[in-house]
């Protein structure tokens, strides 16, 4: 496929994978692109965890089930949540940034007009009660079912003891696991396959634990990401992006006026 046809294809896919497991084939040429990825001084610091069994995917469904319902009940992490969230497709584009309400929630039926919702993300923070109340679980159901019924889960992690050398030796860490990533988003798509990012319990330290016990993770790797795959009928999905002038600066930097508060 051709390179931009394919950079533009891949989105974070939130929809039902078909049910056809991934191809050994397609999972080696994964492997294969991601392997050939950059990293500092060449430490290549990256590993690959697969899952297919039902048991494990169990285990990880009840682990993103516990840490999404904590986060509804984390008035900080609602909090900053919100100020990333459009209520509607329109504003979404208008913004050419963050993510549409719908993706990461499900909103009841009967709420037909979204804009109602704009004084609740503007106390996001409030509704953290929602959440310490145990309401969290209701919208983490569709992300747990998407990991039970994931054709194949990906947990990327980080070998610590291949640590790069240099002062800033941790952000060119994260620089390698990050290109080590996209090699797998981008390979993954032009073979049509989908993937999606489901971080809920690799947010807090106690998940990690938690998330390395269920896999046998020694302490000294970092689990990095988490990726469910799987074939797609359709396009990938719809995103947006701020235009190039606000983040291309020639010759200097000049202030565009993206901070937020
Ligand atoms: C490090 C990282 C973590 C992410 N975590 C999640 C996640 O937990 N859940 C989710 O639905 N999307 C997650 N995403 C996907 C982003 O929301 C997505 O990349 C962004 O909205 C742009 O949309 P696109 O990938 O469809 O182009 C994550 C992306 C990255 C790079």
């Amino acid at each position: 496929m051709d390179f931009m046809k394919t950079v533009l294809k891949r989105r974070t896919y939130r929809g039902q994978f078909t049910h056809k497991p991934v191809s050994q084939k397609d999972l080696e040429t994964i492997v294969e692109a991601a392997r050939w990825s950059p990293s500092p001084f060449n430490v290549q610091p990256w590993e690959i965890i697969t899952i297919e069994k039902q048991d494990t995917k169990d285990k990880l469904a009840k682990l993103v089930l516990k840490s999404m319902s904590a986060q509804m009940g984390d008035s900080r992490f609602l909090d900053d949540v919100s100020k990333w969230m459009s209520l509607s497709k329109d504003e979404w584009v208008q913004r050419s940034e963050g993510v549409m309400i719908d993706d990461h929630m499900d909103i009841p039926g009967f709420i037909k007009d979204k804009s109602k919702l704009r004084p609740l993300l503007k106390n996001a923070k409030n509704m953290s009660f929602l959440g310490k109340l145990g309401l969290g679980k209701i919208g983490a159901s569709k992300f747990v079912e998407h990991i039970k019924n994931a054709p194949l889960i990906m947990i990327i992690i980080m070998n610590l003891k291949r640590m790069s050398p240099g002062e800033n030796r941790m952000t060119w860490m994260y620089m390698g696991m990050g290109a080590f990533v996209e090699h797998i988003l981008l390979a993954a798509i032009s073979l049509n396959i989908g993937t999606h990012f489901i971080n809920a319990p690799l947010e807090t330290k106690k998940d990690r634990v938690k998330l390395r016990h269920i896999l046998s993770i020694p302490d000294h790797y970092e689990p990095v990401c988490l990726l469910r795959l799987g074939y797609i009928q359709g396009n990938a999905g719809e995103s947006v992006r701020l235009p190039s002038e606000k983040i291309l600066h020639r010759e200097k930097f000049r202030p565009k006026g993206n901070d937020k508060s």
